[in-house]
């Protein structure tokens, strides 16, 4: 199955590179701007959104995408949420799923913003009651992919996140990551814990070639 996906994914990227090189007037930032399908490390995720009552919380969806989990927040009750990405592409595509969904639902007393943002730049001074973030953690040499590539172990976006996200929680936050054992997860627990948050492994599933876990982060 996940094998099946990553051969998806190469064969996705294939041909989109493909495209490029038969568009030679699309410039190769495109290469970047493809939107993430939701898979088995997004709904592992989701689930554990599910498990939330959200109702009057401040609710980030960092690194958006499709807009899946700012979709699951929605469900378990939240009534403020940003849906968050660096690429635009994303944005559009997480609206577009958002207000589907809230008209589906007939959902109108909710208030969702859609930000541009490499993680908190364009987030100043905002703080969150929860904050979820499936990050890119596919190790990499660079960071081509911004959906996939997290460069050296995986962690490299994770790694900016943990010197980010302090200042953006109220007193109550709580913090949804999604790692895999790519990325060295003890390494990560360890810098977490000594910045003296406590750290829960709420969710697991093991997939073909790695484990993914969903962190709970909490001061
Ligand atoms: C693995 S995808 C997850 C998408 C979606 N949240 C999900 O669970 O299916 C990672 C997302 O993070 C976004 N992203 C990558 N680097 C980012 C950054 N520095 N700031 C904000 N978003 C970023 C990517 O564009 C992509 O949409």
């Amino acid at each position: 199955m996940v094998k099946k996906i990553i051969q998806k994914k190469l064969i996705q990227k294939k041909s989109f590179k493909k495209k490029l090189v038969q568009k030679k007037s699309i410039s190769k930032s495109l290469i970047s701007k493809e939107v993430y399908v939701p898979s088995d490390d997004s709904f592992l995720l989701e689930r554990e959104i599910r498990k939330r009552n959200l109702v009057g919380k401040v609710c980030l969806d960092l690194g958006t995408g499709s807009g899946v989990q700012g979709i699951a927040m929605l469900k378990s009750g939240a009534s403020f949420v940003v849906c968050a990405d660096i690429n635009k592409n994303a944005l559009v595509e997480s609206k577009k799923n958002v207000l589907k969904y809230l008209k589906e639902t007939k959902n109108f007393d909710v208030v969702v913003r859609f930000v541009e943002t490499d993680l908190f730049s364009n987030l100043k001074g905002v703080k969150f009651d929860f904050i979820v973030f499936n990050p890119p953690y596919v190790p990499s040499e660079k960071i081509k992919w911004v959906d996939l590539d997290g460069g050296k172990e995986g962690s490299e976006t994770i790694n900016k996140f943990i010197t980010q996200f302090v200042g953006h929680l109220s007193s109550s936050s709580e913090i949804l990551l999604l790692i895999s054992s790519l990325n060295n997860p003890k390494k990560l627990i360890n810098i977490f814990e000594k910045k003296g948050f406590f750290v829960d492994v709420v969710s697991k599933e093991k997939l073909f070639f790695e484990e993914l876990f969903v962190l709970s982060i909490k001061k």
